[in-house]
């Protein structure tokens, strides 16, 4: 009997978690990674510790290299490695802690190298339009103070932007917040955050 092959979800891991084995987001991001894979038998992931990548901001020069290799087509280029990557994961999960309002500097620094037209998304004459395969995005972090839901957390919208650019559909997002709150009981507001994680990954 011919032998059925089963396709496995590439699911990739974006991991901005600075403060490494320290960082309560990386707690978060375990947990998910491992109700996810208890979850999702078929699913491939893929780990990047962006602070261990050689990622570099855009420059002048950069740049220009850049628009020549578009101009040219030449899209198999190596630079281009990580957006193709990006395009071609079915999930993405992002952990970031919550810095200044916001995202980690390296983790924008990688959404800058994987944003590229005709990679992750396209341009026509009536605007932008997503090129990615993912059907979701789950974006985890913690927070010092409580913000979220307020104009004062950026992450979130950001990234539900750049999801709407992708043409990702679904942006879920869970955060611990108040971590820094003197008095706040941490290993609470960590489980709180694990079981809208657990209800998440396992409905994905
Ligand atoms: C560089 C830096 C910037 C931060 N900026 C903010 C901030 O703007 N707002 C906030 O509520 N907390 C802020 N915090 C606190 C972190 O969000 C909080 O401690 C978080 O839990 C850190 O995540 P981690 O344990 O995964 O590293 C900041 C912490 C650091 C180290």
């Amino acid at each position: 009997m011919e032998k059925m092959s089963v396709y496995k979800s590439k699911i990739l891991i974006l991991d901005a978690c600075v403060r490494k084995e320290q960082s309560r987001t990386k707690r978060l991001l375990d947990y998910a990674v491992k109700i996810y894979e208890k979850t999702h038998e078929e699913a491939e992931m893929k780990h990047l510790v962006l602070e261990e990548m050689p990622l570099s901001y855009h420059t002048c020069k950069s740049l220009a290299e850049r628009d020549r290799l578009l101009q040219k087509g030449q899209m198999d280029h190596p630079r281009f490695d990580l957006a193709h990557e990006f395009a071609q994961a079915d999930g993405i999960i992002v952990a970031a802690p919550f810095w200044d309002m916001g995202i980690p500097a390296v983790l924008k620094v990688y959404l800058e190298n994987i944003s590229v037209e005709g990679i992750t998304f396209g341009c026509n004459e009536k605007g932008l339009y997503g090129l990615c395969g993912a059907k979701w995005m789950l974006y985890l972090s913690t927070r010092g103070s409580i913000c979220g839901g307020t104009p004062l957390e950026q992450g979130t919208p950001y990234l539900a932007a750049l999801c709407d650019l992708f043409g990702i559909p679904k942006l879920e997002s869970v955060s611990a917040e108040g971590l820094d709150i003197f008095g706040i009981d941490v290993g609470a507001k960590l489980a709180e955050a694990e079981e809208k994680i657990c209800d998440i990954c396992t409905k994905i």
